[in-house]
């Protein structure tokens, strides 16, 4: 029988879990034994208690002896070495940034499927744990801007006068922008969004955010790859930007910076002389901080105080909303395990995008072609 397990997580900060009871039960649906590590739930509100009633095994080790293991965060050296030879790994890895562990994972022999690398495509969107934990990235950031401004965000109509709506700039829509979007204007706050990509203008309006109307320079007019991400701006559009930026930032009460751009260190958008212009008190939530920020003055996982604005950059929310984040992570590792995993054990189909793409390590190799480019592996 197939054993499948699960270890705490053991990254500084990291309340998520991998497995949620629910899911575990449909796991064992698929004819696989599953063993939990004591108390890897526990951050995320699952007690031991609610996996053993499903039927997991509580053991103090989950990672000798599985056939598969199943993390959020990558694993660490020793983690891997427990791992038994030919076990299948299902967890972030972010191969470009981790080149050293992928190397280890192969000199171990071990498959591993990174959750970064399932291709974005509608077939696979329920498989995507990157929009899901961006999602909840861009949610908690409006609730952490809301707790750290002095201010309601909807308009307040009391017996003491008329509260007018907090303002808040969404500086990139992509999966986390929107959401932040849409949680800021449930919240009753004023919100313009600006994103390089023109053609996310539509889903920012249809959220109730007004589309902030960058023009950039002429060689700018195609700002998307074929892939639906955003390329790097030129120097002369950059100077648009900042300008333009510049102006909307001094005007907001919150301003929430998302953008990214792969392979890239964040763009630099908020400059300290912007933040030196911006109302005392304001906040801005720099969800890019952990590439280098879209503020030049963003320290990850850092409060910086500057004439008296609170910048934050926080670089595991979706460990925050840890229930959730488990929960759908859970449901986006099940459905691509459904993809591998049967009661006649397990089976990688190379034929399929989706295992062909997510699998960056098998048979000692890097196998996933989108993976191999990025170590630039094919010369
Ligand atoms: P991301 O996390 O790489 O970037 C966030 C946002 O920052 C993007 O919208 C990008 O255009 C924007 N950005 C980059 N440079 C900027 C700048 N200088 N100023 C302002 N904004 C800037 O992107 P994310 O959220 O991972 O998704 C991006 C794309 O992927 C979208 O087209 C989305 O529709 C697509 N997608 C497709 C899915 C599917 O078909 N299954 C699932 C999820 C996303």
């Amino acid at each position: 029988m197939i054993i499948v397990g699960v270890p705490k997580e053991t990254v500084k900060g990291e309340k998520r879990v991998a497995l949620n009871p629910d899911i575990a039960a449909q796991i064992m649906k698929l004819g696989a034994e599953v063993r939990i590590e004591k108390g890897a739930g526990a951050a995320a509100h699952f007690t031991d208690e609610a996996y053993e009633a499903v039927g997991v095994k509580l053991v103090d080790d989950a990672i000798t002896g599985s056939d598969i293991v199943l993390k959020v965060q990558k694993p660490d050296a020793a983690q891997v070495a427990a791992m038994k030879e030919g076990a299948v790994l299902v967890s972030f890895l972010w191969a470009a940034q981790n080149r050293e562990l992928i190397d280890l994972l192969n000199k171990h022999n071990i498959t591993a499927l990174g959750m970064e690398a399932v291709p974005r495509i509608t077939r696979a969107q329920k498989m995507d744990a990157l929009s899901s934990m961006s999602s909840i990235a861009g949610y908690k950031a409006v609730l952490l801007g809301a707790d750290n401004l002095g201010k309601y965000l909807p308009m307040m109509m009391t017996a003491a006068g008329t509260i007018a709506p907090a303002k808040v700039l969404i500086v990139g829509a992509g999966v986390a922008g929107l959401q932040a979007i849409a949680t800021a204007r449930r919240l009753g706050a004023v919100v313009e969004a600006f994103d390089v990509r023109p053609a996310v203008k539509e889903q920012v309006e249809s959220l109730g955010a007004k589309f902030v109307d960058i023009p950039l320079a002429e060689e700018d007019q195609q700002t998307e790859t074929k892939g639906g991400y955003a390329k790097e701006l030129s120097e002369a559009s950059k100077q648009l930007q900042k300008e333009a930026m510049h102006e909307r930032v001094i005007a907001s009460d919150i301003v929430i910076t998302t953008a990214l751009i792969p392979g890239k260190p964040a763009p630099k958008l908020i400059f300290k002389e912007t933040v030196a212009q911006m109302a005392a008190g304001s906040v801005i939530v720099d969800l890019a901080a952990e590439q280098g920020g879209n503020c030049e003055l963003t320290k990850a996982d850092e409060v910086v105080i500057s004439n008296n604005v609170k910048i934050l950059g926080p670089t595991n929310l979706p460990a925050e909303l840890s229930l959730h984040s488990s929960q759908l992570y859970a449901r986006n590792v099940f459905a691509l395990l459904q993809l591998i995993l049967s009661e006649e054990g397990i089976r990688l189909d190379f034929e399929d995008q989706v295992i062909h793409e997510t699998t960056v390590t098998h048979d000692g190799q890097v196998h996933s072609p989108v993976i191999r480019g990025l170590l630039g592996l094919d010369g």
